[in-house]
């Protein structure tokens, strides 16, 4: 069978932070991330992450979805391997792929690919390679008329080999068996006395198991980030990549400023994304929308036809034709339905807000369901929570909930029910009911000009 060993023992000192470099995100999402879903949409599933530095980071974000090793020393891409070696003999039957866990951008096409060039070539390693306008830094391919020779790291290289465009990216396929084997025959005979796990193209020419080079189209799978700049880069070029996918799918963005979609999100077409819009995964917007400007979206379903503007919504729904914002929050488990409008200055929280409904500004609602047609008026609230527990609204259809109600959970009020301004409703109330609680005006005439008289005597 086929599996993957992924380095991720780098440490990224000039991050300037303690987190293993692999865990630096790239779009909302750490960088190791993009390698194993890489691996994972290639169908290779068997994953072994080689971690170092602060290995119990990787092993926390991983949560037991991959194996890991740790590498005590930092000794070499071959040493880093060699860590995987119980992993590489559980089955020797297959190929193993070799990643870097901080070159975000291998894509499934180019593993599956090589796995075909390297298959093909019947080869005991099939590097991956690309060209570079500058190549500085990276191991150069040495290739001769009849195939590739080795990599000459950039410290080891002579200023005839530096001249050479086309890099190793880090990346590979070895036949298990010979990889093991290879493996054992490393030396630290260079220039940085490290295990090269490049040395093994040498070996495996020398022994005449063949090696080979698949040269990625895409430039891009080499790239890693050393620092905060290169990883801003990442991001941009991330940004656009996906900006450019969902322009093809006929969504709009006049201008692309701040805007940020994370992968897997979908959007239909004919949605304009407005500036300083971040959508992140899990979200999922229906054809016709208006999304933005400023406003976020994570993990949440959007219907067609909807206004979402300068908000924020979190794993909830917000169905067909419904309007929000502008400076509206909707937090987790909230389903606003069809029609419904949610304006200025709302908070949602764990509600239902039915068919057409109108929320339309200064409002809370928490752990509420609300019927169909329902309006609630300005600076409303639902008293959802007494200090120790929280309590359930429940608002039938057709109600009014007058300004400055206050709705004390548990409630119920029934169908067609109001409640007049600034009511504090204590106890349900049935259908079709008013619940008023007024104390009586009292209107003091010319009480201004006595309070004038007696301060200025
Ligand atoms: C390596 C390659 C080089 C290639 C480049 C692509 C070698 C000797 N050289 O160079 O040909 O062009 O990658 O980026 O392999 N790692 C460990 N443990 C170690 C050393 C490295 O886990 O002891 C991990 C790193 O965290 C990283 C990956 O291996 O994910 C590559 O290591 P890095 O130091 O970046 O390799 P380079 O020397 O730059
Ligand atoms: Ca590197």
């Amino acid at each position: 069978m086929n599996k993957a060993v992924i380095l991720a023992g780098g440490q990224g000192k000039r991050m300037k932070a303690e987190m293993p470099k692999p865990l630096f995100k790239v779009l909302g999402e750490p960088m190791l991330e993009w390698v194993i879903s890489a691996c994972e949409e290639a169908q290779i599933e068997d994953i072994c992450v080689v971690k170092g530095y602060k290995g119990e980071m990787i092993d926390e974000y991983l949560g037991g979805r991959c194996k890991s090793v740790l590498q005590a020393e930092r000794l070499g891409t071959g040493h880093a391997v060699m860590q995987a070696m119980d992993f590489l003999k559980e089955d020797t039957e297959g190929n193993t792929l070799v990643l870097c866990g901080d070159a975000p951008f291998i894509d499934p096409e180019t593993i599956k690919e090589s796995l075909i060039v390297h298959k093909h070539g019947g080869n005991a390693v099939t590097v991956i390679t690309a060209e570079l306008d500058e190549p500085k830094g990276y191991g150069r391919i040495i290739r001769t008329k009849t195939g590739i020779s080795g990599i000459v790291e950039q410290k080891d290289a002579t200023e005839e080999q530096r001249a050479i465009r086309e890099v190793n990216s880090g990346a590979y396929w070895f036949r298990t068996a010979d990889l093991i084997d290879m493996l054992g025959r490393l030396t630290n005979d260079n220039a940085q006395n490290e295990y090269y796990l490049t040395d093994t193209v040498g070996i495996a020419v020398a022994d005449g198991k063949g090696a080979g080079a698949y040269k990625s189209a895409n430039a891009n799978i080499i790239k890693g980030a050393n620092d905060r700049k290169d990883l801003l880069e990442l991001n941009n070029y991330a940004r656009m990549a996906v900006i450019e996918k969902h322009l093809i799918n006929g969504v709009e963005f006049v201008c692309t400023d701040g805007v940020i979609i994370e992968r897997g999100v979908e959007i239909g077409a004919n949605t304009q994304i407005l500036p300083g819009t971040i959508l992140r995964r899990g979200t999922k917007i229906g054809t016709g929308c208006i999304i933005g400007p400023y406003s976020v979206a994570e993990n949440c379903i959007i219907g067609n036809n909807v206004v979402f503007n300068t908000a924020q919504a979190y794993d909830s729904v917000i169905e067909d034709n419904v309007n929000v914002g502008p400076y509206v929050h909707i937090r987790p488990d909230s389903t606003v339905k069809a029609g419904a409008k949610v304006g200025d200055f709302v908070e949602l929280k764990n509600s239902t807000i039915g068919e057409k409904t109108a929320i339309a500004h200064l409002a809370y609602i928490g752990d509420s369901d609300i019927g169909k047609k329902v309006n609630i008026g300005a600076g409303a609230v639902t008293v959802n929570f007494d200090g120790v527990a929280k309590s359930r609204c429940v608002i039938g259809d057709y109600s009014f909930v007058g300004s400055n109600s206050s709705l004390i959970a548990p409630l119920k009020l029934g169908k067609g029910v109001y409640t007049a301004a600034g009511t504090t409703v204590t106890r349900d109330v049935p259908d079709y009911a008013l619940a008023i609680d007024r104390g009586e005006l009292k209107v003091n005439e010319g009480y201004t000009l006595r309070k004038l008289k007696k301060n200025t005597k």
